[in-house]
């Protein structure tokens, strides 16, 4: 190919010669074994990511990112939404979570996620009345302890504050959902006032997971789909058609310039048949050359494009009630290695992520389903539920890496990850006789399923992030083992 030609091509798919600037990773924690928090910064750091988004304010995690000069963005859970409609408490969580950490060789905080995705549907009006509150208090609070001009307080709302009419499902009749309009419309007015981004999560697979006749390359930013004709304004995939929306129902309220940043973006790895390594490699393969070449969306073209993606690290221990996917989302396995070839520079290369460094694991040990142990295999079935109800399983399940083993491979599976969660603790490989350990690698290739070992334990200092479970587990193991006696 001819230089001209080569630089025509680049023209013609609206790339060119830039990288990504500024590039934001979600760092969630909700894992039975998180990486230390001092791994994850070093991770950010071999990987040149600049922006971090968190779900709350650990003092371990801010500890770590302290001196880095990565801009985060720290968070008020939902849970706390309704203490902080008392002045008082957000006044002094502002003192705990953001003023402490504002000094020379602090934290540079940028933003402060009030809630997290509060008017989510599925949450049934809960934090309809305490979320514009909190967010109000929040942001004076901050203007009060005199970092307001810089920090500023927003609320990473799913896409599902907005659509467009049945009748008219293209992006320029985007509108707020009716039932929260009123409440949007205060929101986004006090946004424009104090100069705070709209934040908002965007999930193209969720597009796909919902909606069976959802066209799959739709999804992606390759084409290959019929685009939708928005009077002439030709829309190939439906990250742009749902920014748009959202860009749509500001201008209905005046507030057509708003800025806009992607809070969370992603594709996860397992968990559903649209879950794999190979989508995920599409997706960002698509995403991140269009964040480099800092072109926008159909109705704002030049805008730049802040994004969090979601999620730097897998976590086991999330709710899978919206679905199986929802413990693979990283970009990273839950140890720090790398799944997929990703270029966060946003040039197309085909390399991988720097990995964590220095990850300790347990021992190389396995548990496995042993029939011959002596044991009453007619308990199989109740001792793989226990299992996966303190663990996670949900790599067998239709369409996900491990789906296709036979009965034994599920049980050695089930009982190898809750041993992996106890940290091979004693009686954690018994299951009352039908199981053991073993050195050798129960992996299999079909299907490719991974037989993972876990990491040694980090616990963060204070209870909210430390997860119980396998404490608890333990105790309830040994009741279990009382009644099947
Ligand atoms: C990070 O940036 C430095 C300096 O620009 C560069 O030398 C290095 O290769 C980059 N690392 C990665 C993983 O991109
Ligand atoms: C919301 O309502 C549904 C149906 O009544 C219920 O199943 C679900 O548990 C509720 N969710 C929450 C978060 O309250
Ligand atoms: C929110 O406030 C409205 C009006 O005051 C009330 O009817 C509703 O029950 C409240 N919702 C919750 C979840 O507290
Ligand atoms: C948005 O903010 C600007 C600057 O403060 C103000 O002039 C404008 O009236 C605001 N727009 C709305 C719709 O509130
Ligand atoms: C084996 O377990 C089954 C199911 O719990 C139980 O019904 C049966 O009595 C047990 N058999 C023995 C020999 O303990
Ligand atoms: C293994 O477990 C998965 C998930 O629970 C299930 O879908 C599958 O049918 C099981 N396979 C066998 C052979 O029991
Ligand atoms: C399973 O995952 C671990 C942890 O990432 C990795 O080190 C190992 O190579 C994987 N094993 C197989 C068989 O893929």
């Amino acid at each position: 190919m001819g230089a001209s030609r080569f630089l025509q091509l680049f023209l013609l798919l609206g790339l060119c010669a830039c990288v990504v600037q500024g590039l934001g990773v979600n760092w969630g924690t909700m894992a039975t074994h998180p990486l230390p928090p001092k791994t994850v910064v070093q991770l950010l750091k071999d990987n040149n990511i600049t922006r971090v988004k968190l779900f709350d304010a650990n003092s371990d995690s801010m500890s770590a990112l302290a001196g880095t000069n990565i801009e985060v963005m720290v968070a008020i859970p939902n849970n706390m939404l309704k203490t902080m409609n008392d002045y008082g408490a957000a006044r002094d969580w502002v003192k705990r979570s953001v003023t402490r950490y504002n000094f020379e060789g602090g934290v540079n905080i940028k933003y402060v996620a009030v809630g997290n995705e509060p008017f989510l549907e599925s949450y049934n009006g809960s934090f309809l009345n305490v979320t514009f509150p909190a967010f109000k208090n929040i942001q004076n609070a901050l203007n009060d302890a005199g970092v307001g001009d810089t920090i500023k307080a927003t609320i990473p709302l799913n896409a599902d504050v907005y659509n467009s009419p049945a009748s008219n499902p293209v992006p320029s009749a985007g509108r707020f959902r009716t039932d929260i309009n009123d409440l949007m419309i205060e929101i986004v007015t006090f946004m424009n006032q104090t100069g705070a981004p709209f934040t908002v999560n965007i999930y193209p697979f969720l597009s796909l997971y919902l909606n069976a006749d959802f066209p799959v390359n739709y999804a992606f930013f390759d084409g290959g789909s019929d685009p939708v004709n928005d009077n002439g304004i030709l829309y190939t995939n439906v990250f742009d058609a749902n920014f748009d929306t959202l860009v749509s129902a500001l201008g209905r309220v005046g507030l057509g310039n708003l800025p806009i940043i992607i809070g969370e973006v992603g594709w996860p790895t397992d968990g559903d048949r649209n879950a794999n390594a190979a989508y995920a490699e599409r997706f960002y393969n698509g995403l991140l050359p269009r964040l480099a070449a800092n072109r926008g969306t159909p109705l704002r073209p030049s805008q730049y494009i802040e994004v969090y993606l979601f999620s730097l690290i897998d976590e086991d221990y999330k709710s899978i009630q919206p679905g199986n996917f929802e413990r693979h989302w990283g970009i990273l396995k839950y140890d720090g290695q790398p799944k997929f070839n990703i270029d966060l520079t946003g040039q197309g290369r085909s390399i991988t992520l720097v990995p964590a460094s220095g990850v300790s694991y347990l021992p190389r040990k396995w548990c496995v389903f042993d029939p011959n142990g002596g044991g009453n295999i007619s308990t199989l079935g109740d001792q793989i539920t226990f299992a996966c109800t303190y663990s996670d399983c949900t790599s067998l399940g239709y369409g996900s890496s491990c789906n296709g083993l036979d009965t034994n491979g599920n049980a050695s599976y089930a009982f190898n990850m809750y041993y992996q969660v106890q940290n091979h603790q004693d009686m954690s490989c018994d299951f009352q006789g039908i199981a053991t350990e073993t050195t050798q690698d129960p992996s299999t290739s079909s299907p490719a399923c991974n037989f993972t070992i876990q990491i040694e334990p980090y616990y963060y200092s204070t209870a909210s992030s430390t997860p119980i479970v396998p404490l608890l587990a333990v105790f309830i193991q040994a009741l279990l083992a009382l009644v099947l006696m």
